[in-house]
């Protein structure tokens, strides 16, 4: 078994789905909220998964939070932690501790896009194609080796709440994907910082990502 720590900071759809999918191997350790009204926090709860509340508002700096978010992590043993909607920027010191085995979830087509306000910049720009991208994390924002995509249309008359929803189902569909590859040990980050998604051999098989509904 993989122990999995996801991270929120509001709904927390993205987590529902990676705990929906039920992945083989995978045994989410716990939720981690930097709100303590994150809407995610109740679904964590309802299938009892032990859920925890790390409050950036009760620290003086980015590092004392992060160093407090370290220790609430590490007591949980992970092999995998999961950004899934956590909106701090974290240090580098972070992200050096979990270097490769930290995923986050981007809503566009990495490295379009980088940053806030996506779907909104994507309309702006008048592209024909937007998306999503899981990544593992580096200190660079949102420009981490990437593991899986998944394009949409934009179509005529789009806003940004449209495009939006759109997306996001891909994004319920790639990112437990992109974990069963992780928990399966089936990608490595080659010399030039690219992933490669191994064949399936051993460990857990016969699991694929579930259909999206239209
Ligand atoms: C998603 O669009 C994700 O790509 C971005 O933040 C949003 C989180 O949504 N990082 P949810 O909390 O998973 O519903």
């Amino acid at each position: 078994m993989k122990n999995i720590v996801i991270l929120i900071s509001g709904r927390g759809s993205n987590m529902e789905a990676i705990v929906r999918a039920q992945i083989p191997g995978a045994r989410i350790a716990a939720v981690i909220s930097n709100r303590p009204d994150a809407g995610g926090l109740a679904f964590a709860a309802s299938h009892g998964i032990p859920t925890r509340v790390v409050d950036h508002k009760a620290y003086p700096s980015r590092e004392a939070f992060d160093a407090a978010l370290a220790d609430s992590i590490d007591a949980l043993a992970p092999d995998l932690v999961v950004l899934a909607g956590f909106m701090r920027v974290l240090t580098d010191g972070f992200v050096n501790r979990y270097n490769g085995r930290l995923l986050n979830i981007h809503p566009s087509l990495l490295p379009s896009f980088p940053g806030l306000h996506t779907h909104q910049r994507a309309l702006e720009a008048g592209v024909r194609v937007h998306g999503t991208t899981v990544h593992f994390v580096t200190p660079t924002l949102d420009c981490g080796p990437i593991v899986i995509q998944a394009v949409v249309p934009v179509l005529p008359g789009d806003d940004e709440d449209a495009l939006a929803a759109r997306v996001l189902v891909q994004e319920h569909r790639i990112y437990p994907q992109a974990v069963s590859w992780f928990v399966a040990d089936r990608l490595s980050i080659d010399a030039a910082g690219r992933v490669d998604v191994r064949a399936e051999s051993a460990g857990p098989t016969g699991w694929t990502v579930p259909p999206v509904e239209a």
